[in-house]
């Protein structure tokens, strides 16, 4: 009995798995910039999971303080349309996409080649001009053939209701709801939707348990 299990685990295919992690910065000067809060600590337990699992795996990372797993090809990058050209390289050469980056949804119109300084804006306010970025997602997983792509969605408010318009809009097989507290946790209780209106809730759990159940979901495609 052990020695079919491990047969049937060593039949199981290898595949191509991206995953992204971490925020995108938007630099509004050489030392300020917008971003999204993200510890990235999901997305390094997906790439981790992954590659325990059999997998090859490229990370794509915007600026974090997390050691690369081993065994993992890590890209960094640090605006949301580096990400989106390191995902143009990447993705159609793979088999999977898990979108666990917060990209950044706007840039500033311009980027200062010094320091904003005080005297730049006016006494009490500034104003700073932004333009929306590519939705780096929606945008490679409109030509996904028949590739798994799971995407995120942290939500306030009616998130069911939100991360179901997300599925639709961003072509995804599966969207994974947080609420805020998921955000710098090593834990958290997520809701897995998937475009086959199943939906599966993780209470309270460590990101890696998270993480494996998410690369599972290779299997159900
Ligand atoms: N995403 C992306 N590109 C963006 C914004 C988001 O690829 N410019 C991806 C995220 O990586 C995530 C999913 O889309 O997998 C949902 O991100 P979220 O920030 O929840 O959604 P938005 O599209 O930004 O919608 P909103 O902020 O209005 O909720």
């Amino acid at each position: 009995m052990k020695g079919a299990r491990k047969g049937a685990r060593r039949a199981r295919r290898t595949l191509h798995v991206v995953v992204t992690a971490g925020p995108t910065l938007e630099y509004i000067d050489p030392v300020r910039y917008l971003a999204n809060a993200s510890s990235g600590r999901m997305g390094f337990a997906i790439a981790a999971a992954a590659v325990r699992a059999g997998h090859r795996v490229t990370l794509v990372t915007g600026p974090v303080c997390l050691a690369t797993p081993k065994g993992v090809e890590r890209i960094d990058v640090v605006s949301a349309r580096d990400m989106l050209a390191a995902l143009r390289r990447v993705f159609p050469g793979a088999d999977a996409l898990y979108m666990a980056a917060a990209v950044s949804d706007w840039r500033p119109r311009r980027r200062l080649a010094g320091k904003w300084r005080r005297k730049d804006g006016g006494d009490e306010t500034a104003t700073l001009e932004l333009v929306r970025n590519p939705d780096v997602l929606a945008t490679v997983a409109r030509r996904k053939g028949g590739r798994l792509v799971v995407g995120f969605a942290l939500e306030t408010g009616d998130g069911i209701r939100r991360a179901k318009a997300k599925l639709q809009r961003k072509n995804a097989d599966f969207v994974v709801l947080n609420d805020a507290t998921a955000l710098n946790a090593t834990s958290g209780t997520v809701t897995i939707l998937g475009s086959d209106g199943r939906i599966d809730r993780l209470e309270s759990l460590e990101k890696p348990a998270i993480a494996r159940i998410l690369v599972g979901l290779l299997g159900r495609t």
